[in-house]
């Protein structure tokens, strides 16, 4: 069985976001290519985000190894209904889902998201033991004009709305910040520790200890190259990368990183 929500992950995290990449033929294939590449080891997390369809034949190139995990990149917060294109949580778990990505950038942005959406998927995931990796993140506007902590603070607050005091240790949060998205820019990793600083703040604020055990990742533009700095930074503690994961050999040395 892949997985359990029991337990907070080990960290460092490392996801990798496919987005609309790799039908299951393409999954099979990057799995087959992947695992000789990353050995199991209990010191980290690595998780795929494959495109839904795609999640059983993933899940089947993988069935050797319980150490990789998986999940899907939305749900829809309603169990099931007419939402024509839409998944409920209950039903990504069936499939073998353990994570689900909530409130990515490109959600908000190119799919009219709000955070009111994003804190009703975080809330059905979690009744569905399913992990929610709540995203947050400012555009370049918002950065230039000083207002990164009020952003991601309000992306936060209201994602944490449906979610109870004991739910937080249940969660991940990936900080994207927008204009580091799929762009070849990079926070550095100064950057990265300042948000994550104002994130893991508030988590103690709401929740005490607990706000401790959430991972918080970093995203936007993650490279082997660049791994090793941002991982090193207090309170990064893991990656989610969206196009170096698509090569089974990039996305094995992220994986491997401070291995030697
Ligand atoms: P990128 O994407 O690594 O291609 O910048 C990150 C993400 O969108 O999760």
């Amino acid at each position: 069985m892949n997985g359990s929500t029991e337990s907070p992950p080990p960290r460092p995290v490392i996801a990798g976001n496919w987005k609309m990449h790799k039908g299951p033929s393409a999954a099979r294939l990057f799995l087959r290519d992947f695992q000789p590449r990353f050995r199991p080891r209990d010191d980290r997390t690595v998780i795929f985000f494959p495109p839904a369809v795609s999640l059983p034949a993933a899940l089947q190139a993988a069935a050797e190894r319980p150490d990789l995990q998986f999940g899907v990149q939305s749900i829809h917060w309603e169990a099931e209904g007419a939402f024509t294109g839409e998944i409920g949580a209950a039903m990504a778990r069936d499939a073998g889902a353990r994570f689900t990505l909530v409130g990515h950038s490109e959600r908000r942005h190119l799919f009219g998201e709000t955070d009111e959406m994003v804190a009703r998927k975080a809330a059905a995931a979690l009744a569905h033991e399913l992990t929610p990796v709540i995203c947050l993140g400012e555009t370049l506007d918002e950065r230039r004009s000083g207002r990164v902590a009020e952003v991601i603070l309000r992306q936060l607050e209201a994602a944490l709305e449906l979610v109870s005091h004991d739910e937080v240790a249940r969660l991940v949060l990936a900080y994207e910040p927008v204009w580091a998205i799929g762009t070849g820019e990079t926070a550095t990793p100064q950057d990265a520790v300042e948000a994550h600083g104002v994130l893991r703040g508030r988590l103690r604020e709401r929740a005490g200890d607990a706000g401790d055990v959430v991972p918080i990742l970093y995203g936007g533009s993650v490279k082997p190259g660049n791994v090793a700095d941002l991982l090193a930074g207090s309170d990064v503690d893991g990656v989610l990368v969206g196009g170096a994961s698509l090569d089974p050999v990039s996305f094995a040395a992220i994986a491997n990183t401070g291995t030697g």
